[in-house]
């Protein structure tokens, strides 16, 4: 088969399109004929070698994490899938590379895809419609009139949180450019702030759940102080904390330096009576099995920004890498 390989890492190296075995399909395991990859930005930052103390993937290896496609082959211990199914997911770490014409996952980090959607729309949601549930669902637990910030509203994860916050009962503020305060109030934004001309620190306060993706420190300590007592920041971007480097199973020493790292966070927050939460997404079909309900009702929708074709799968990541998309970058495999 076909696959974009990480050939060794670097800022500067591109995707290699070169031929690759199809993969083994281990007796829990179904294999997907992928259709569409979204594209993330981890792609990017694992190419990079940015990830490589948390995820040693060794090089070479297929890149690529969100897939919709059909099943063509099961594992003799599978149950819940048959050759035909039209599925989606984001396989588990260290069994990534959805980049590909084929990819074997584990049928618990699988969901039957939305009916309503196109292969390219279906492979646009796993890596952010799960973060965005883990996040607001399973660690926040938002309920009814809460009110949640959630930061850079036109991304691709913004725009599924938005959704799902919205879904859940929230009052959502969010931030984005001038361009795209169109596009967030559409999908639900009840309070919009042009991040380029207004501070969100002087609008915003007592909201309960922050939803943060923006890289910048000050931005950190601006969104803790937001929140009101007992509220919760989620941080996607770091730093990452002990609990997180337990949950992964690091070795001490890492666990070590994630201490550090989050300590002034931590401690910041524990000043101001809130709590600070980083989150690294997983696989879980499961929880893909309730958004799978939410789309196909209709109440969460996916927002496109590109398609991309396979050859230019290098071009998708670079798009993606600017920061300016406006929802998913999706790859069309097939
Ligand atoms: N930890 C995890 O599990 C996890 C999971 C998913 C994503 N992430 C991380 O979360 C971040 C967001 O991911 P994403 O996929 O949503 O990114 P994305 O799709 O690339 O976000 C692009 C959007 O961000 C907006 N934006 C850029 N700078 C902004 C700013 N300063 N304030 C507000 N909006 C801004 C842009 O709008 P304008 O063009 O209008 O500026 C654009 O629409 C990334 O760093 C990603 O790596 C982490």
């Amino acid at each position: 088969m076909k696959a974009f390989i990480v050939k060794s890492y670097g800022k500067k190296e591109k995707l290699h399109l070169e031929d690759w075995a199809v993969p083994t399909v281990n007796e829990n395991d179904v294999l997907v004929q992928v259709h569409s990859a979204g594209v993330n930005l981890l792609d990017s930052l694992i190419r990079n070698g940015e990830f490589k103390l948390f995820l040693p993937y060794k090089p070479p290896f297929i890149n690529g994490h969100d897939v919709a496609g059909i099943v063509t082959k099961i594992g003799s211990k599978v149950s819940k899938f048959k050759v035909g199914d039209e599925v989606y997911a984001r396989p588990s770490d260290h069994r990534v590379g959805t980049f590909a014409e084929y990819i074997s996952i584990d049928e618990k980090d699988v969901a039957l895809k939305p009916k309503n959607l196109s292969m390219e729309e279906a492979g646009s949601i796993p890596l952010v419609g799960l973060t965005s549930w883990q996040a607001l669902v399973e660690i926040a637990n938002v309920k009814k009139g809460q009110k949640v910030f959630i930061q850079a509203g036109s991304g691709g994860v913004g725009t599924f949180a938005i959704q799902l916050a919205k879904y859940l009962g929230a009052f959502v503020a969010t931030t984005t450019s001038a361009k795209n305060i169109e596009l967030v109030k559409n999908i639900g934004a009840d309070l919009v702030i042009d991040y380029k001309t207004q501070d969100f620190s002087k609008i915003l306060k007592d909201y309960d759940v922050v939803l943060h993706s923006n890289r910048e420190k000050i931005v950190l300590e601006q969104s803790l102080g937001i929140l009101k007592k007992g509220g919760q920041l989620i941080s996607l971007v770091g730093p990452p904390t002990p609990e997180f480097a337990q949950e992964i199973g690091l070795p001490w020493h890492l666990k070590f330096v994630t201490k550090l790292l989050s300590a002034s966070a931590k401690k910041k927050a524990e000043k101001l009576g809130v709590k600070f939460h980083f989150l690294f997404m997983r696989a879980e079909g499961k929880q893909l099995n309730e958004i799978t309900k939410l789309i196909e009702a209709g109440i969460i929708k996916p927002i496109i920004d590109k398609v991309f074709s396979f050859e230019q799968t290098n071009e998708a990541l670079t798009y993606v890498e600017t920061g300016r998309s406006r929802g998913k970058v999706v790859v069309k495999v097939r």
